[in-house]
């Protein structure tokens, strides 16, 4: 849009513009700025337009955009042109994904540059990359406390073995995801030893207080993250004689992003790991961005203006590089995410769906999809160019995050139901075989959140360790029709490196002591790379799951519907075991696929007529794309065996 002041401002700007700047070619750079400053403008200025230096502030904002464009290598600047024809690129089927650490992956960035092969074999194109910027020796909550955010960590490798990595993956057509820790520093960081050493400049970079009567307002309505191993959201530094804002780890200190120098920092950040040859960057921790007295320092306004400004600064310098907000908070709040009122992304194009991941824990306790029918009822619609990063695992907790009231929809009572899902995982409750661990005990709130790995939650270490054959064979099912789930539902499934061979609990982290204290290591594995051998070997459960998995993405990848393209409806059914869903071509709406996923140990019936308007019997035979077979149909009746799934299209 033109508007007269923010273009006088931007005139202005580019008057001053440092001469070996404006010297460049910057065609595509000026397009783009053209296009976004009003957006640019005004959400700059309503965030810092009180300060005396706005306008000086604003000059830095596109100088740092200008240089990191013209920093920009040939190849990803061709690459972002590519993708602006292409736009709806990374809503396809195509796309499947994997997180892992490259430490518990392959040793180092090296290794997995050794190991591409691996995902090739699987069928996994998209890679994310879990911190692998510098980080404290100790303590450093897996990475996400960066001492250094453009220097990679000893222990991952070098720049170099970075940059061969990203050549090598596109290549192979495999998309890049890393982190930028936007939210915090560690206390390790430059910036906090400045800080620390009294500099009032780098003092203004973090939230510091010299006596307890701004934190203690603070904390009235602040929940606390860590309420375990890092209570309270402030920590007293004894060197700076300040009291510091941390609201995970009392290492990781609070960025202030009321100062105009942090956001052009973090923006520097973020467009430098973008021409480092990043496809997608994950922004760490986004609900936490603004902190406001009186409110819990989570989704405030300002932290979505901080994001918008963030992405519009990016499409000027980066267009083709995505952004997958983390951002682990309740449905409605997290919609906002991707931008409200838009048709494209204004903030972030992905987001993980935290509410799909914990009902499918919930339907896999209760062995029934009343909660996953009543959550998914209740997601709201997300906006068209914008997808969901749909996963079964991770390296974090599962935090039990649905709405109070849709959990007593789906005719539970919301204290008791949270108390039995941690009592199922936690190995507690009579018949459960799941071996979790609690996370994040809060004993003032009662909440608490769960530790472990896929294949002990649902039972395969259990079984494994009492050679129980009938408890294998159920939780390998278990796991392949959780996949079967992000594979299916739209948007991007994203698999947990060692899940895909079912790795179970690692307790090493116990002999450990900067680990010891945080069970989320339990869940984070060392590939034994000799064992995922045994992938190759038939009757062996990495074989079983490995190769289904493998089956499941090839099939998913010529599955058009399962694009994410708003296209999914929910089919309510009779069987509360059964959750049912639909996914179609919104042009072609003949093109249709129903999945189907019973998450009962028996066998479950499906009454044709719940499923009428969507595949008659009559119209042709209906056939598991999956396994190419025909569902057993009796009396109008269709069974699905237990724990099992079917994509069904119509032969
Ligand atoms: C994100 C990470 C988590 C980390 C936290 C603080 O939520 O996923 O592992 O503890 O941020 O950085
Ligand atoms: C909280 C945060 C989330 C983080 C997690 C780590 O749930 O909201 O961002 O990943 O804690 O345990």
């Amino acid at each position: 849009m033109y508007e007269q002041v923010s273009h006088t401002l931007l005139n202005d700007i580019l008057n001053q513009i440092k001469p070996e700047i404006s010297k460049q070619d910057l065609r595509h750079f000026y397009t783009r700025l053209g296009a976004n400053f009003y957006a640019i403008h005004s959400l700059f200025q309503r965030l810092y337009g009180n300060r005396a230096d706005f306008e000086q502030q604003a000059l830095r904002l596109v100088e740092t955009m200008a240089r990191q464009y013209i920093n920009r290598p040939e190849n990803l600047r061709q690459m972002d042109l590519d993708r602006e024809k292409d736009y709806n690129w990374f809503l396809s089927q195509q796309w499947v994904g994997m997180a892992l650490y490259s430490n518990g992956f392959a040793d180092d960035l090296q290794g997995v540059k050794e190991h591409l092969g691996y995902f090739q074999e699987l069928g996994i194109n998209l890679v994310h990359i879990m911190p692998i910027m510098r980080c404290p020796e100790g303590n450093s909550d897996g990475g996400y406390a960066v001492s250094d955010f453009r220097a990679i960590d000893a222990r991952a490798g070098t720049l170099q073995d970075l940059n061969r990595l990203a050549d090598e993956m596109h290549q192979r057509e495999i998309l890049l995801v890393l982190d930028v820790v936007v939210n915090h520093t560690s206390d390790e960081h430059e910036w906090a030893q400045q800080a620390r050493a009294g500099n009032p400049v780098y003092q203004d970079y973090y939230y510091t207080f010299k006596d307890r009567n701004v934190p203690d307002m603070f904390e009235q309505s602040m929940p606390e993250i860590f309420p375990e191993h890092a209570p309270g959201n402030f920590t007293w530094d004894e060197q700076m004689q300040r009291w510091v804002m941390t609201v995970f780890n009392d290492y990781q200190w609070d960025l202030n992003y009321s100062n105009p120098a942090v956001f052009i920092e973090m923006l520097d950040i973020i467009l430098y790991w973008a021409n480092q040859g990043a496809d997608i960057l994950r922004l760490d921790a986004v609900a936490f961005l603004w902190k406001k007295i009186g409110s819990t320092c989570q989704n405030e306004r300002e932290a979505h203006l901080i994001l918008q400004l963030m992405k519009d600064c990016c499409q000027v310098t980066a267009p083709g590089v995505l952004f997958i907000a983390e951002a682990i908070v309740a449905p409605v709040e997290v919609i906002k995410y991707f931008g409200e009122d838009a048709v494209i992304a204004k903030e972030c194009e992905i987001a993980y769906n935290a509410t799909f991941m914990a009902l499918l824990w919930d339907a896999v306790a209760t062995k029934n999809a009343k909660l996953l029918n009543q959550g998914i009822k209740s997601l709201p619609v997300k906006l068209e160019r914008a997808t969901w990063l749909n996963y079964v695992r991770c390296h974090d907790d599962i935090g039990l995050g649905f709405d109070d009231r849709d959990i007593a929809l789906a005719g539970y009572e919301p204290y008791n139901h949270r108390k039995f899902l941690l009592d199922y995982y936690t190995g507690k409750f009579d018949n459960s075989h799941a071996r979790g661990k609690p996370f994040g005990l809060n004993s003032k709130t009662g909440d608490a959140r769960i530790s472990g790995a896929l294949a002990s939650l649902v039972g395969l270490q259990y079984a494994l360790e009492n050679n129980d054959l009938v408890n294998i064979n159920d939780s390998v099912k278990t796991i392949l029709l959780l996949h079967s789930m992000i594979l299916s539902f739209g948007g991007l499934p994203l698999f947990y490196y060692g899940d895909e061979l079912g790795t179970i609990n690692d307790d090493s982290y116990l002999h450990d002591a900067h680990k010891m204290g945080d069970s989320r290591w339990m869940h984070r594995p060392t590939i034994d790379w000799h064992k995922a051998e045994l992938r190759h070997t038939p009757g062996t459960i990495e074989y079983d799951i490995f190769s289904a998995l493998k089956r499941m993405i090839a099939v998913r990848k010529e599955i058009e519907v399962f694009a994410d393209f708003n296209n999914r409806e929910l089919i309510e059914v009779e069987n509360a075991h059964l959750f049912v869903f639909g996914r179609y071509n919104i042009s072609q709406p003949s093109e249709r696929v129903l999945v189907i996923a019973n998450f009962d140990a028996k066998s479950q019936s499906l009454n044709l007529d719940d499923i009428s308007h969507w595949a008659s019997p009559h119209s042709g035979r209906m056939i598991d794309l999956y396994t190419g077979q025909s569902p057993d149909i009796f009396n109008h009746t269709l069974v699905v065996p237990g724990f099992s799934f079917y994509w069904l299209g119509e032969n």
